[in-house]
């Protein structure tokens, strides 16, 4: 059993961005995040996620939970492999023992535990913990043997690293030979341990079933994940051998596609930046850290795919690529460009930086330093740029079938831009090149820019909204209002809607759980009230906090609600007094109604 404890603790510290995200890629609107719905099919997303209050809800078909209830509708997992999964995700090891009951939902599944990475299936018995466990032992490992070998300090000298760099990036360097690893883990032999070791892509087992290293004689880059935990290495040859970089293999923990190098470390310099430098390799970034550039980032050894892009995006609104000046760069910058268009928003700002041919930005940095290359960023080639030039690189456009062709390639390209501004921009510029008039490219390119508009949101219509509505609508939102809620007034109320019976079923249901009410502003309520019958309406109501901007003044809608709510007691009760017949007044009632009329 699971504590109900932990998995508070839980959705508190996980963030169900993140883990959306791995699944359904989000983009940012606003405060919240946005995607087409993964439970129903649309073309226009209305499947939305809060990352203050750590909830979905799709406005198409009305799913709506937290974290662990997304991973259970999408992925399929039961509930308690939804929390190990989410656990696992964070480090969080998953207290099993527990005396507290399981109540509704909350109950334990017996089936076995699945995999929890979709994409990489693991030995049940292995736990991610095991696997990051490893990998840190591996680090310190490597990372000590670093310090006693000549060669690898040497090598890391000639390129410039000092020994604080070197130790930021906790670089470190595996021995020769093919099972240093034995002296490292006790039970090297065990089944077990193979099997961790293996699955954590530290070592091999060939065709006949013998075990040994993947990374010799090898400087050693270890990878971290957003989280800052190990989940896999780049290892350097120090001579001139193939491959020069051998990275670890796709594990559970290690996605090339989705991670990016020293992303951890770099996340607060981009925010500082509001910058950041996206480039080639691992000593692209370390040499650009060492001469204090600490806002760049590294693909994994394949393309930049649109994953990063966006988590890049998520972080600053400027992303410039410092690709290498040769073919192979100029297509790695394209592959990003293509990648790139269908995330842009108005207001980001993609660039591509070439440096001279033969130059790397380890190199450039090394060679004219840190002033030298900060210019260089700033004289990037903006997205579009980069796009028309290369378009027109391939093609005549002297000649019609030149401008068709260029026409034609550029279809693809500008149907994925979403963001309107830039969309128009790209277009304008297709027909100058073109010699086509923006209308008639609309109609060949199939883009319409008076349906691309963006939608305005609709200003909440508070006026449609019941007072009901609000408190229930603050107390999921804030449910420390419960303490300003008078409920003499709530017992009053004798009418019996739908809304007021789930408003009444919530104060009761906090009453009963103060300790929710004083430290679950963080998270969904709902979470707790699976069972409720009013579990649906409230999740509606929950949902329209999604449209809420911050201008809204809780404290003042809240007393608002309130107000009304008195006065509509008030009312009612004047004419209840009033219906009745003057003479069958008692002496109380009148003097009621004088106080009631009076105020
Ligand atoms: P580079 O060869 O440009 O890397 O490859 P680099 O960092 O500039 O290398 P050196 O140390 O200065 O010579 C760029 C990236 O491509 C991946 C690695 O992630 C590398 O950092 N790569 C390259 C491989 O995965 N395997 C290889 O054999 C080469
Ligand atoms: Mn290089």
């Amino acid at each position: 059993m699971i504590p109900r404890s932990f998995i508070d603790d839980l959705l508190n510290r996980i963030d169900i961005v993140d883990a959306i995200d791995r699944h359904v890629p989000l983009k940012k609107a606003g405060t919240n995040y946005v995607a087409c719905c993964p439970f129903h099919s649309e073309k226009t997303p209305s499947f939305t996620v809060s990352p203050t209050k750590q909830f979905y809800h799709c406005f198409g078909c009305g799913a709506h939970g937290n974290a662990i209830g997304f991973l259970i509708e999408y992925s399929g997992l039961n509930f308690v492999e939804a929390v190990r999964d989410l656990a696992a995700s964070i480090g969080m090891p998953v207290p099993e023992q527990s005396a507290e009951p399981f109540p509704g939902q909350f109950a334990p599944d017996e089936s076995p535990d699945a995999p929890v990475n979709l994409h990489y299936k693991r030995d049940a018995e292995i736990s991610l913990q095991d696997l990051f466990g490893a990998l840190q032992v591996a680090t310190r490992f490597y990372r000590e043997q670093l310090k006693t070998s000549e060669k690898a300090i040497v090598y890391l000298k000639k390129r410039g690293l000092s020994g604080k760099t070197a130790a930021r990036f906790a670089i470190g360097y595996a021995p020769g030979g093919w099972q240093n690893l034995a002296a490292v883990f006790p039970d090297y032999a065990s089944e077990r341990t193979q099997k961790i070791l293996m699955q954590a892509g530290l070592v091999i087992i060939n065709d006949e079933g013998k075990q040994y290293d993947r990374f010799r004689d090898r400087i050693m880059f270890p990878i971290l994940n957003p989280k800052g935990q190990i989940i896999g290495f780049g290892g350097r040859v120090l001579a001139q051998e193939e491959p020069k970089y051998l990275n670890s293999p796709e594990t559970a923990l290690f996605e090339k596609g989705r991670e990016l190098y020293n992303f951890f470390s770099a996340r607060r310099a981009i925010r500082d930046a509001d910058s950041v430098v996206v480039v080639e390799g691992y000593m692209d970034v370390i040499a650009l850290a060492e001469h204090g550039i600490d806002y760049a980032v590294a693909s994994l050894g394949t393309a930049t795919t649109g994953f990063h892009i966006q988590k890049l995006l998520r972080q600053t609104d400027h992303i410039v690529f410092s690709f290498d000046g040769d073919k192979a760069g100029r297509k790695a910058a394209w592959r990003a460009l293509e990648n790139s268009l269908a995330l842009l928003t108005d207001g980001k700002f993609l660039s591509f930086l070439f440096l001279p041919e033969g130059e790397d930005p380890d190199s450039f940095v090394s060679k004219h330093g840190k002033e030298a290359f900060e210019r260089q960023l700033k004289q990037a080639i903006p997205l579009s740029e980069f796009l028309f030039k290369e378009l027109c690189s391939e093609t005549n456009l002297h000649t019609s079938e030149g401008r068709a062709k260029l026409i034609s390639d550029a279809k693809p390209l500008l149907q994925q831009v979403m963001a309107p501004a830039l969309s128009l921009i790209l277009l304008r510029r297709l027909g100058e090149l073109s010699n086509m008039s923006q209308n008639e490219l609309e109609g060949v390119l199939q883009i319409n820019h008076k349906h691309r508009a963006p939608v305005k949101s609709k200003p909440l219509r508070k006026q449609l909204v019941t007072p009901y509505r609000w408190l229930i609508l603050m107390l999921l939102h804030n449910p420390g209002y419960l303490d300003k809620l008078d409920s003499d007034l709530l017992s009053a109320i004798d009418e019996n809607t739908e809304e007021i019976a789930a408003l009444k079923a919530l104060v009761v249901f906090l009453d009963r759980h103060p300790h929710l009410s004083s430290n679950s502003s963080a998270f969904s309520l709902l979470a707790h009230l699976q069972d409720n019958p009013y579990r649906t309406l409230l999740e509606e109501i929950e949902s329209e906090t999604l449209k809420w901007d911050n201008t809204i003044d809780l404290e003042a809608e809240f007393s608002g609600a309130l107000e009304k709510l008195q006065q509509a007691q008030r009312k009612k009760r004047i004419a209840e007094l009033y219906n009745k017949p003057l003479n069958m007044l008692t002496d109380a009632e009148k003097r009621e109604l004088q106080q009631l009329a009076a105020r």
